[in-house]
């Protein structure tokens, strides 16, 4: 990575949105053959959030959280410049981060989505610093948001226990040099396996005789667990050693872990293997489960919220999943 920093970033403030419904492991064992020892035992999760609204979608998950972040920093909506949405779950194919900007008012903001699935929130950082740090912008929204529990086969045990639905929201603003908290990054993306994770086109659907072609509908979310599994303890550690030593800051330097929320095994594997005391790892995904690339902001703003984390501590984001896609970003919190 070479870098063409005028000026810093940091994080001024973060809110998150989950929705009301809760569904237990209990419940989930109603519809399929699974049970909350299964669950528990091989995820952590015991609880997720479903958006079951009608006309309740993903830009009001994702207008909630930016709300929040906002009052925090009493920051009127139009000083935002820039509003990234992470998600791949959006309620409009062309994007919907352009009914985030009309719903919270910032009126001089450019809106576009990123879709890099449970990477997602990771890209969106690491996009938003460079806009900052190369001085194009002074504020900018980063969002990420998912409702994936609209794209699962309900009937299919080993996807369905996983995921829930949130969003979180970070509002990251230029500084001087000297504060900069956004202190490096690493990102990787492995096509060869896009098919271990995946919600494919499904041209069967749709046959358009006249006209000869295939017309849009998509399949549910397919997952091959075991291999994500692997790719993600396996390379997850290596993007994380590459951004450390590139930086020239060892492991003990490390306060927290903050992991893309996918399985407990998956966060406690990688902090073993990286010699990083468990302790260090921030981790609420038995209440939400996999929310996808709103599982780090969403960990964030708790951590936050529950003062874990402190001024001045080294934070290492990891974010992985479909694509494949994986990175790293570190952050040295100051406060805001
Ligand atoms: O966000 C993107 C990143 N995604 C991830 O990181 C997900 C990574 N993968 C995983 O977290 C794990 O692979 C899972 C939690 C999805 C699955 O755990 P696992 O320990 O890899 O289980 P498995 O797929 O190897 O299945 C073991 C057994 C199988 O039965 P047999 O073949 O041994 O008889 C499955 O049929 O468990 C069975 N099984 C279940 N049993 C009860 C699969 N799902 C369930 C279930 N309840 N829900």
């Amino acid at each position: 990575m070479k870098s063409f920093m005028t000026q810093g970033a940091k994080i001024l403030s973060t809110g998150s949105a989950v929705p009301d419904y809760s569904l237990s492991n209990n419940q989930i064992s109603e519809i399929v053959q699974t049970s909350d020892e299964w669950i528990v035992t091989r995820t952590g999760i015991k609880e997720r959030r479903l958006l079951t609204g009608v006309n309740q979608s993903i830009v009001d998950l994702a207008v909630l959280a930016s709300i929040k972040a906002l009052d925090k920093i009493s920051m009127n909506p139009s000083e935002i410049d820039l509003i990234i949405l992470a998600t791949s779950t959006p309620n409009d194919l062309f994007g919907s981060a352009s009914q985030v900007q009309s719903k919270i008012g910032a009126i001089n903001a450019v809106a576009f989505d990123l879709t890099a699935a449970c990477s997602g929130f990771v890209l969106g950082i690491v996009t938003a610093s460079q806009f900052l740090q190369n001085g194009s912008y002074r504020n900018i929204l980063v969002i990420g948001a998912d409702t994936l529990s609209k794209w699962i086969d309900w009937s299919d045990r080993s996807t369905c226990i996983l995921f829930g639905d949130a969003a979180g929201a970070t509002i990251i603003q230029a500084c001087s040099k000297e504060n900069n908290s956004i202190l490096n990054f690493q990102l990787n993306t492995d096509g060869h396996y896009a098919n271990y994770l995946s919600i494919l086109y499904d041209h069967k659907n749709a046959f358009n005789p006249f006209l000869n072609l295939y017309q849009g509908a998509f399949r549910y979310l397919s997952m091959n667990g075991k291999e994500v599994y692997k790719f993600a303890v396996s390379q997850v550690p290596l993007s994380i050693l590459k951004c450390i030593n590139s930086l020239n800051i060892s492991i003990h330097d490390i306060d927290w872990l903050l992991l893309h929320q996918a399985n407990e095994r998956i966060l406690t594997a990688v902090a073993e293997k990286l010699s990083i005391n468990t302790s260090k790892i921030i981790s609420n995904l038995s209440k939400y489960g996999n929310t996808s690339a709103a599982s780090i902001p969403l960990a964030l703003d708790e951590a936050l919220q529950t003062k874990k984390i402190s001024n001045n501590d080294i934070i290492v984001v990891s974010g992985f999943g479909a694509g494949l896609t994986w990175g790293t970003v570190i952050i040295k919190w100051n406060e805001f």
